[in-house]
């Protein structure tokens, strides 16, 4: 896909690797929206790369669909979506940090449904648009995480948000098949944003000296190196591709 000039949603670009990707695809001639909660990171993302910045809570449906209807009047069509926006935080279900149960369910609201709304917002223009080389319409890129496979400790909402993801993943590209709307998923290790910097010091410790190679967490940069790749790739479709040094997430005991 050629992105000069192309229109692309990024949610959660106000931080971490959906910053990333905000400048690179911006860098290669996108007209990139910002959808994030953050409104002052997305308008200091926005002021930096030339994208715009439409705030809203995730969570939020109703604000949800406006602020996407917004970014697509302002940048549509849009043929590129990237879900970066999410929640990651330990969240112990039993024991004395247990959190309530409405925080369990903010955790599924932002990184699970959040992300399907936009993708079913997205693809409901999407239909209505010109099909461009080989009947193709547009891409999108979800993000899950390791935690949607190796299950770590205190992080069932997280986990099963994640694991969402990965199984909607086919599901989506066969369902958009007609529509020549591909869809993949990027399963991230570690990596460097402030996201995992809350994370215990001696856990990150840990996750470096288990990855086989290379020793690090994932510079968002690498994230955003992949968006490209796969918005390249027209073959690829209704994949999702773990981007993590080969590290897998081990077992801590309690950490409630
Ligand atoms: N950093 C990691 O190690 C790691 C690993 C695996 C998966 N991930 C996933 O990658 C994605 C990007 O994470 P990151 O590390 O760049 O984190 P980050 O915290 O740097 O960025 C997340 C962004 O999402 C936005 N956001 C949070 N809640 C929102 C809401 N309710 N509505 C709209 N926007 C909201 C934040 O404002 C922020 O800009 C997330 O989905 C995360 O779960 C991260």
């Amino acid at each position: 896909m050629n992105l000069q000039g192309t229109g692309a949603i990024v949610t959660g670009a106000a931080s971490g690797m959906g910053r990333a990707t905000a400048v690179t695809l911006a860098q290669a001639g996108a007209r990139v929206a910002i959808v994030d909660i953050n409104e002052e990171g997305a308008r200091e993302v926005a002021a930096a790369t030339g994208a715009q910045s439409f705030p809203c809570d995730l969570a939020d449906p109703a604000a949800t669909a406006k602020a996407v209807g917004r970014a697509i009047a302002a940048v549509g069509p849009v043929r590129i979506l990237v879900c970066c926006a999410g929640v990651g935080r330990m969240e112990p279900i039993v024991g004395p940090a247990a959190v309530p149960f409405d925080q369990l369910v903010n955790t599924l609201a932002v990184n699970l449904i959040g992300t399907l709304h936009v993708v079913k917002l997205v693809a409901a223009d999407l239909a209505t648009r010109v099909a461009l080389e080989e009947g193709g319409r547009g891409v999108m890129v979800m993000v899950a995480s390791g935690a949607a496979f190796d299950g770590p400790t205190a992080s069932a909402a997280y986990s099963a948000s994640k694991g969402g993801i990965v199984s909607m993943t086919l599901a989506l590209a066969r369902e958009f098949g007609d529509l020549g709307i591909r869809v993949n998923t990027i399963s991230p290790g570690a990596f460097a944003t402030p996201m995992i910097r809350g994370a215990p010091a001696a856990m990150l410790d840990d996750v470096i000296r288990m990855t086989p190679f290379p020793k690090r967490m994932g510079a968002p940069e690498e994230f955003a190196e992949m968006v490209r790749y796969i918005c390249a790739n027209r073959f690829l479709n209704g994949s999702v591709i773990r981007l993590d040094g080969a590290n897998r997430v081990p077992y801590y005991s309690g950490l409630g």
